[in-house]
């Protein structure tokens, strides 16, 4: 009877769950549904290819009894509490080997708890990060399994059919032990932030030479492409062509510059302060979020500090290419400092995450793809172990390239009083970075002055304390 049973189940049937379970069907496997909502019970049925074998149910049970053992289910529900909630309706109806999967944004200390929790019930609990929107899930996401091997040996066929691919590798890697799948698209998150943040404040560095919304669509546009051909451009371009039906102007013109966040920002710059690795543009992003939020006081405080008049540079077509370099600069710096947080995290947490994999899968379907990403492939299938993008040589050489545009907005941007936090903590990341004799021995000295904390040495092994004069 086991080919009348269902071959993969999923629990939560938003635009997500739907889209994916749907991608599934197209690409030949038996796939069932389950959502309270029976509306969207009926929608997962009535939007399925014709010839695909698709179910929706509104009983979790039924769901569980018409699927072939081990079963294999994914849950797209809210992260949080929801999840804890699905887990506990699952246990009485699963049995060992049987796998489940959490496909949401969790926070990956969530994960590895359910991991250790679910292992008394002897049924397999992998997090598994999913990236590429509505659309991605329905033709072809960037997926991040992490946990046990095993489970991921009964799923892999599955999330490797419905992946995006690039040059005919699928998105979707093994990519550690624990929570390593979560972790990974956590650092996915933070970097998708802070290049976002980026490209909001070279549009606001454009605006300020005179380009209105066609020119901005042109530009971004002819960045999207070699080098710089990303997502994120891509999508940019479009906006500024966007009409508003209802005030007939520009859609970007009439939106609120107060931007939300579900969180996935924060956490990865939580984690990188815990982890002690840098990520300060993932953290300018993640602030700058939240500087966006306090529109009321930046209406009050404009009225009280006036915009410095020096405009940037009369060279429209020069500062567009210099505001290009730039970008990719600070572009580079962002993945570099996600990177260098897996390359820590991965020991850190026992995770094993193999680096060149975790590339691999973002070099398609997610929110961050970009042509960067090939460079960075290279590099760390040349030297897996590399602690930082930045040494690698051809990362160099594009870095070296662009680096006297990069400083050259910079002082434009702060000559004219334009934000630019993000492209400021990019450039000063790069600096502190290159820099082999920080000014840290005065931190340092100061640290024992008032605190008799100890310091090292350049010339003799130890830690010392001295008893500073005061005068
Ligand atoms: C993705 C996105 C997705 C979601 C973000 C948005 O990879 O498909 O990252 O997971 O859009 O969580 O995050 P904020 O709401 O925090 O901006």
């Amino acid at each position: 009877m086991a080919n009348s049973l269902y071959e993969f189940g999923m629990i939560g049937l938003g635009v997500m769950g739907r889209n994916l379970l749907l991608n599934m069907a197209d690409h030949g496997f038996a796939v069932i549904g389950f959502d309270k909502d029976t509306e969207k019970a009926k929608a997962l049925e009535s939007s399925a290819t014709a010839g695909t074998r698709v179910k929706g149910v509104v009983s979790l049970e039924e769901m569980i009894s018409q699927l072939q053992r081990p079963r294999r289910v994914m849950m797209l529900v809210p992260a949080g509490k929801p999840v804890d909630d699905v887990l506990e309706s699952l246990k009485p109806l699963l049995e060992p080997g049987d796998i489940v999967i959490d496909g949401g944004n969790s926070h990956f200390t969530d994960t590895l708890r359910r991991v250790e929790y679910t292992k008394t019930s002897g049924f397999h609990f992998m997090g598994v990060g999913v990236s590429g929107g509505e659309q991605g899930a329905r033709t072809g996401p960037s997926i991040m399994p992490g946990g046990d091997q095993e489970a991921y040996a009964h799923v892999k066929p599955m999330l490797e059919a419905i992946s995006a691919k690039v040059e005919g590798e699928p998105c979707v890697a093994y990519l550690g032990k624990g929570a390593a799948g979560h972790y990974v698209k956590m650092v996915h998150n933070g970097i998708e932030y802070a290049i976002m943040q980026l490209i909001s404040e070279s549009y606001r560095l454009l605006q300020s030479a005179g380009l209105n919304n066609d020119q901005l669509h042109e530009v971004y546009k002819n960045w999207n492409s070699g080098d710089m051909q990303s997502f994120l451009l891509e999508i940019t371009a479009d906006i500024f062509l966007q009409n508003d039906d209802k005030s007939g102007q520009r859609l970007i013109d009439v939106i609120l510059d107060k931007a939300g966040s579900k969180g996935t920002g924060k956490w990865t710059s939580q984690e990188a302060m815990d982890l002690a690795v840098p990520a300060t543009i993932i953290d300018t992003a993640v602030s700058m979020r939240t500087v966006s939020a306090y529109k009321d006081e930046r209406v009050l405080a404009a009225k009280v500090y006036a915009e410095p008049k020096i405009p940037v540079s009369a060279d429209t077509q020069l500062f567009i290419s210099q505001v290009k370099d730039a970008l990719q600069f600070a572009t580079i710096m962002c993945y570099a400092q996600g990177m260098a947080m897996l390359h820590t995290a991965s020991e850190a947490h026992d995770m094993q995450i193999p680096l060149p994999d975790a590339v691999k899968v973002w070099r398609g379907g997610c929110i961050i793809r970009s042509a960067l990403l090939g460079t960075f492939y290279k590099a760390l299938k040349e030297t897996p172990e590399l602690p930082n993008l930045l040494l690698n040589k051809a990362v160099a050489d594009i870095v070296k390239e662009k680096e006297h545009n990069m400083r050259a907005v910079i002082v434009q941007a702060a000559q004219a009083g334009l934000p630019a936090a993000g492209f400021m903590a990019a450039l000063s990341y790069f600096d502190a970075y290159r820099t082999e004799k920080l000014p840290t021995n005065l931190v340092q000295a100061q640290r024992d002055y008032f605190g008799a904390h100890t310091y090292q040495r350049i010339d003799m092994p130890g830690s010392f304390h001295t008893t500073w004069l005061h005068h």
